[in-house]
């Protein structure tokens, strides 16, 4: 993983998968104020590069262009997955997928024994997502999302 992977998506395109490096954090806030009505701040993002001991950072690449990140931190033997998005124009070609299961390898390398994640009760995507990789719904946690006072889904894994 130190240099990355490259995974093969439809249509001839490579997709790279590497850790986050600082300098990526000002195209990954663009997505994330793109596509999060909460975003995380840059200094969420960079505190998980400085505390690189436990934390999994990752990002898709195409070409030159980002197209995906993901954060997840380990807690002893459990993985929380914070942070997963995919740029608009490349959905539905399996990078969620694609970094979602990476980062669980890591974690599982990590000696994780279980995944944990929140989501959106309305965020189908994001749902269907994790239920097909075999997260369960465990738990609800009103109110989780307080801008828009929305009820998150805790959704947890076995991984090893
Ligand atoms: C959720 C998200 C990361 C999925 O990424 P993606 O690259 O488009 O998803 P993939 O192509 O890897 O899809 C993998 C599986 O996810 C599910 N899925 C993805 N998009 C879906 C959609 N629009 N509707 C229903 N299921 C969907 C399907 O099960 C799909 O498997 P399939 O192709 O065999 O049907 C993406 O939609 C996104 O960035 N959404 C906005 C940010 C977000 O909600 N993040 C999650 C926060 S918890």
């Amino acid at each position: 993983m130190n240099r990355g992977i490259v995974i093969q998506l439809p249509d001839q395109l490579k997709l790279l998968i590497r850790w986050m490096k600082s300098r990526d954090v000002p195209y990954i806030i663009d997505m994330e104020r793109a596509i999060f009505p909460s975003p995380w701040s840059a200094e969420s993002f960079l505190y998980r590069l400085y505390e690189r001991s436990y934390n999994i950072s990752l990002i898709g690449v195409i070409g030159k262009e980002l197209v995906s990140y993901a954060v997840s931190y380990v807690v002893h033997d459990e993985l929380h997955f914070g942070n997963l998005a995919v740029d608009q124009k490349h959905r539905s070609i399996n990078i969620g997928e694609a970094l979602l299961l990476t980062s669980l390898q890591i974690g599982k390398e990590s000696n994780c024994r279980v995944v944990h994640l929140e989501v959106r009760e309305n965020n189908q995507p994001a749902i269907r997502l994790y239920q097909k990789h075999g997260f369960e719904i465990v738990g609800v946690r009103e109110n989780y999302y307080t801008d828009e006072k929305e009820d998150a889904l805790l959704m947890s894994r076995i991984i090893n």
